[in-house]
Parts: structure tokens; sequence; C-alpha cells
């Protein structure tokens, strides 16, 4: 798989990334000002029967973005509207997912029109849903504004909504229901991270740091020196950086999508969830805070990017007492979460058994059996089955706050 610069005269210059999927291969579009690209992939695949675009919008974007999204659509003579979400992972529920898709019938969408996700992975993941399953199944152009969504949520069309079991938010089933449904195309707008806030850009950090502990399988094996060497100067407003950051990472993404679109196969898709079965766990309880290594505490909710940087230390810890990884590697880890500005612990975590016991309800585990995505060498990870309850009760306590 190659990824590629391209130039097209009066069109903002882009990293493409194609994601290889036969019949359903799409682009992903790396760059400042690449939402200009919409209409012209909405023509390109749909053709002529594309009339109108429904952008869900992410609330979180200053109006004036999502205004500049749906004027350039209209300005491509196409009848565009838009509603916008406040992304909450309580509100990523079956409720939204009916709030748009009576939107979309009230605004008579038709099968060949396009929806446009305009927002962090929370919109994508809803918007993508409602693509899915609206009339059987309508085109989506996922436009990611979060670092999160863009290296990791927009790409290899996993859609989906949460479901709250208690009804309060204390027994929230992340992700239960959902569809693989891929986009047309990923544009990746480098701008609107502007105001993206930095604990937000931090999260997607979590996910990049992710993507470096398996890219050694997935064809980029520099990817963690890479990112130790340029991580003091990644920044929001550093655009050349970002674009070799999010391209990197999508293309490792790109790769493993590739390889295991449906999560079949072992030693695919599945190992993005390295640190996620710890991560869904702990973002689900209520009124846990994410502490810094200064002994700061995180105010509000933990953020699932949070959430994943203390799965990923969990993950190591166990590697490391399972012989797999050097404690010097799970430190490469740790040192690079901390520059992040990521939690190092976590205040409010019950009991490790009852967090093992929560982890063994993740959707991703057949008979309440506990599979982890671990570490197992640099730039690489593995799947273990039902690792030590022991071993695992360590690895948590060494991520709880006192
Ligand atoms: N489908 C997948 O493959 C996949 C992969 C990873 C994560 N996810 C899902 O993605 C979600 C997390 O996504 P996220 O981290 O983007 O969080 P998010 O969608 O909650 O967005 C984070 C916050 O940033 C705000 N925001 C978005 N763009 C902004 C911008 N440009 N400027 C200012 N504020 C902006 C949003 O309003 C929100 O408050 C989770 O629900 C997770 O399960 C899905």
């Amino acid at each position: 798989m190659s990824t590629t610069n391209k130039h097209d005269s009066g069109a903002p210059a882009a990293r493409v990334v194609p994601v290889d999927l036969g019949d359903r291969s799409y682009e992903v579009c790396i760059g400042p000002g690449v939402f200009a690209f919409a209409p012209g992939i909405a023509r390109k695949k749909l053709g002529d029967k594309c009339r109108s675009a429904f952008v869900v919008v992410d609330s979180g974007l200053p109006e004036a973005a999502s205004q500049r999204a749906v004027a350039a659509l209209r300005a491509s003579g196409l009848n565009a509207t838009s509603i916008a979400l406040i992304p909450t992972e309580h509100d990523k529920s079956l409720q939204s997912l009916g709030h748009i898709v009576t939107e979309m019938t009230r605004r008579k969408l038709e099968r060949s029109d396009v929806v446009i996700a305009l927002g962090g992975g929370i919109v994508g993941d809803l918007a993508g849903f409602a693509a899915s399953v609206y009339r059987r199944g309508i085109a989506v152009i996922q436009c990611p504004t979060t670092l999160l969504s863009m290296v990791d949520a927009s790409v290899g069309g996993k859609t989906g909504v949460n479901i709250d079991l208690a009804g309060d938010g204390a027994d929230l089933k992340k992700n239960m229901v959902g569809a693989f449904h891929q986009p047309i195309g990923v544009l990746a707008d480098l701008d609107t991270l502007a105001t993206l806030d930095d604990r937000q850009f931090a999260a997607g950090l979590a996910e990049c740091i992710k993507h470096a502990m398996i890219s050694a399988d997935f064809g980029d094996p520099d990817l963690l020196a890479w990112t130790e060497a340029h991580f003091s100067r990644l920044s929001k407003t550093n655009a050349p950086l970002l674009a070799e950051l999010v391209q990197r990472n999508v293309a490792v993404k790109a790769r493993v999508v590739a390889g295991d679109e449906r999560e079949e196969k072992d030693g695919g898709r599945a190992l993005l969830n390295l640190g996620h079965t710890f991560a869904h766990a702990i973002e689900a309880l209520p009124g846990a805070r994410g502490v810094l290594r200064s002994g700061t505490e995180l105010p509000g909710d933990i953020h699932h990017g949070e959430a994943v940087a203390l799965g990923l230390r969990a993950a190591a810890h166990t590697s490391v007492k399972l012989g797999l990884i050097d404690a010097s590697y799970a430190n490469r880890i740790g040192a690079l979460i901390d520059a992040a500005g990521l939690p190092a612990k976590v205040r409010g975590l019950p009991s490790a058994d009852n967090l093992i016991e929560r982890m063994s309800h993740d959707k991703k585990h057949i008979g309440g059996k506990i599979r982890l995505v671990l570490p197992c060498g640099i730039g690489q990870s593995r799947i273990a089955e039902n690792p030590e309850p022991s071993t695992v009760c360590a690895a948590i306590e060494t991520i709880r706050a006192q």
C-alpha cells in the first residue's frame, strides 16, 4: 500500500492514504482545507443522481465551520442541510439514531444521496450508523474534526451506539449495537483542529501511541521511534508535522483494516483493541477521574483517549509481569503517555476483581473469559487468552490512584 502527495489545481494540497477494500475502497485525504474535496467525492462515487447532502455536525465545532461546510456543498449544486448533535457517550444512543434517521426522512433523502459526518468520533459513529440503516444503507463521507477521529474512528467503517442498561449511565455498554459501513471517502481537514482543546488533542495522541505499539506488523516499524523523536514538537498548529502524524497513523490503521475488514482474524483488527478492554471498563465507571503523573486530578469524566492511555499502561504492566516485554519498553510507553499529558492513574476504581469482572463483560469476550491484547515486542502486540487474573489484578493496581 502506498501513500502519495496529491496537488490538484485549485484544490488544497493533501496527503492521500488509500484504504484497499476491493469495491469498497476509498481514500483518506489529509491536510488543511481538504473539506473542499467533499462535493467532488460525492459526484465521483455517486454520480449525478446524488442531489442532497445531509450534514451531521458536532455541536462542539464553531458555528462558522459548519456554515462553511454547508456553503461549500451548496456552491457545488448540492441541496445541503444540516443538524447539530451534542456529542456525549450518553447521547451516542438509539434515541439519537432515531432522531437522525427521522430528520433524514423528513428531508426526503434518497438512496443516492450522501451523509456527511462532520465532528469527533461520537458524531462519526452515530452518523455512520444512521447512514448504514437509512433506506438499508446510503453513502457517508467521514469528516473527522478531532485528532482521535482523524487517526482512528473515521477509518475502517465501524459505526454504532452505546446501550445504557441502567438508564442513568451507571452501566453503559459501549458500541453494543452497530454496523460495518465503509465511508466513500474520509477528509481529515487539519484546519478544524485549531479549536480543539488541549485535553482532547492529548486524547488523540493515546490512539497514536497505540498504533505505534502494533505498527511493526503493519508496515511502519519506525513509528514508535519517529513518534518519540517528534513528540515535543507535535501541536495542533504544527500542520506539517501533524500531517505526517495523521498520515502514518492512518496508514497503519488502513493496513490493519484492509487485512481484516470485519475483525474475523487473529492478529488482525482485534489488535486495535490494545488497551481498550481496560479502557471500556474504566470509562464506564461513574465518577472515575484521571490523575496526571504530577498528581493533578483531571476534572469531569474520563475521555475515551484518556481511558485508552490508562489501558495501554495496564497492558504494558501485564506484559512485563508475563515476561513478554522488558520493563524498559514499558517505561518508554509510560514516558510517551506522560509527555502527552495523559493520565498516569485513575481515582475511583473498584476492586481489581470487580474491574476484571466488568472487563469480562466487554462484547469482545466469549463465555465471560478475558481476551487481552498485550505488547510482546517493540511495535508488536498479540492476543492473550485468559491471562492469569492475579497478573491482571497486579497491573490494575499500578494505575490506581489512592
Ligand atoms: N468507529 C471506530 O472505529 C472508533 C475508533 C475509536 C474511537 N471511536 C469512538 O469515538 C468516540 C471518541 O471520539 P473523540 O475522541 O473524537 O470524542 P468526541 O466525539 O466526544 O469529541 C470530543 C469533544 O471535542 C469536541 N470537538 C470535536 N471537534 C472539535 C473541534 N474541531 N474543535 C473544538 N471542539 C471539537 C466535541 O464537541 C466533543 O466535545 C468514542 O465514542 C469512541 O468509542 C470509534
